[in-house]
């Protein structure tokens, strides 16, 4: 079966609400998914999936660190053509998603745009958005988009 791995880094938890929305989206459209913190992932669960959405919260203008990190480690392994996206939480600029995205293109990967920003803790709306993602993610890894 198909599989997505959704990464993501959050310091309060309103980018985990997007993962774990994606993470439904995907599954309720049939395809497997690991869905794990940046800190408990290593490369080896992006290397097995078929897709990847990395999240992150935005801080002073910028991706969580410990998310640029790990997705500066994703260099070494082949990505050209795997479906990539990136999403995040953000309070009034929103940086994050947009440079982790650029950061997945520069590895080759057909990546999603736009990214998806939500601000601050997602409501009902935001939850939508983030499970049209996941099956929107799990139609592409389909070949039914
Ligand atoms: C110290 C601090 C710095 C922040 N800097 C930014 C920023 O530069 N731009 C922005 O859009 N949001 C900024 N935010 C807002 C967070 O991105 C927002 O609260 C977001 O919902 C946090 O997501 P999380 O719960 O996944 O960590 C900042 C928040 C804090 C506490």
């Amino acid at each position: 079966m198909a599989k997505l791995a959704i990464i993501y880094g959050t310091g309060f938890g309103n980018t985990g609400i997007m993962a774990k929305a994606i993470e439904e989206g995907a599954k309720s459209a049939g395809i497997d998914v690991i869905i794990k913190k940046v800190e408990e992932s290593t490369p080896a669960d992006v290397e097995k999936a078929d897709a990847i959405a990395i999240g992150s919260a935005t801080y002073r203008g910028a991706a969580m660190p410990s998310v640029i990190k790990y997705v500066e480690s994703l260099s070494k392994l082949t990505l050209k053509g795997k479906v990539g996206t990136a999403f995040g939480s953000y309070g009034w600029s929103g940086e994050a998603a947009g440079v982790i995205s650029r950061m997945l293109k520069s590895y080759g990967m057909d990546v999603l745009e736009p990214s998806l920003r939500i601000k601050r803790t997602p409501e009902e709306e935001g939850i939508g958005t983030c499970r049209e993602l996941g099956k929107l993610l799990a139609r592409k890894l389909k070949g039914t988009e």
